[in-house]
C-alpha cells in the first residue's frame, strides 16, 4: 500500500474528491493523513471523520518560511508517505522543502498552466479575455506553478461568467482530473523525464479533457 499525505488549507474538496475515489476505486494506496496549515479548515473535519489522521501546523506562529516548512516537513514524514498531495495548500514552500519531496509531490492548480500562475486565475482568465479557462495538475518545483504536468480539463468561459461562475466550472473538473492523476501516481503509471511526464501504455484514459459548450 503507498501512504499518501494531504496538505489543505480551506473546505479541502479535492481532498474529499480523492479520499472519495481512493475508497470507492480501492486503490492501492492509503491516506494516512490530512494536514492543514490552518486550525479552522473546514476540511480537517471530514478527513477526522473518515477515520484519517488530522494534523495542524499553524503558518501564524512561524516568522519565517524556512521555520515553517521544517516542522511541516517533520509532521509530513512522521507518515512516512510514498506522495504528498496539495490540495488548496496556499503557501508558497520554500526550495529545500520541495527538493525534498522531488518527484513524490503533486499539486492542483486552478488554471492551464503555464497561463496564469499565482492568485486569482479566475480573475486573469477574465480580465485576460480567454474563451478557455481550465485547471492542470502538475509534479511540484520550486519554481511556483510551474512543476511537468500530468493532467488538465479545459472548460468554456460563457458570456456573464463571474469569477465564481467560472471557479465552480473549474472545481468540477479538478475534481475529476486530481483524483485519476493520483491514482495514476500510486499505481506507478506515471514516469519523468526532463520536464515532460509519460503515462503508462497501459493507461487508456486520456490525461486530458475538454468540456465544450
Ligand atoms: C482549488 O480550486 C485549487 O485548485 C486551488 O484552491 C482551491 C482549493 O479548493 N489551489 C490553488 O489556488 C493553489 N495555488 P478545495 O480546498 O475545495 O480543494
Amino acid at each position: 500500500m503507498r501512504k499518501i499525505v494531504i496538505l489543505i488549507s480551506g473546505r479541502g474538496s479535492n481532498m474529499r474528491a480523492i479520499v472519495q475515489a481512493a475508497k470507492e476505486q480501492q486503490w492501492p494506496a492509503e491516506i494516512v493523513a490530512v494536514i492543514s496549515n490552518k486550525a479552522d479548515a473546514s476540511g480537517l473535519e471530514y478527513a477526522a471523520s473518515m477515520g484519517i489522521a488530522t494534523v495542524v501546523v499553524a503558518s501564524r506562529d512561524f516568522t519565517s518560511r524556512e521555520a515553517f516548512d521544517a516542522v511541516l516537513q517533520q509532521e509530513i514524514d512522521r507518515f512516512a508517505p510514498d506522495l504528498v498531495v496539495l490540495a488548496g495548500f496556499m503557501r508558497i514552500l520554500t526550495t529545500p522543502f520541495v527538493t525534498h519531496y522531488s518527484g513524490r509531490m503533486l499539486n492542483i492548480h486552478p488554471s492551464l498552466l503555464p497561463s496564469f500562475t499565482g492568485l486569482a486565475t479566475h480573475r486573469q482568465a477574465l480580465t485576460a479575455g480567454v474563451r478557455i479557462h481550465g485547471t492542470t495538475v502538475h509534479f511540484v518545483t520550486p519554481e511556483l506553478d510551474h512543476g511537468p504536468i500530468i493532467a488538465q480539463a479545459a472548460v468554456p468561459v460563457l458570456p456573464g461568467d463571474t469569477e465564481q461562475s467560472l471557479a465552480e466550472r473549474v472545481l468540477v473538473q479538478e475534481h475529476v482530473i486530481y483524483p485519476k492523476a493520483v491514482r495514476w501516481f500510486v499505481e506507478g503509471k506515471l514516469t519523468l523525464e526532463g520536464d515532460l511526464v509519460h503515462i503508462g501504455a497501459e493507461s487508456t484514459e486520456s490525461a486530458g479533457i475538454a468540456c465544450v459548450g
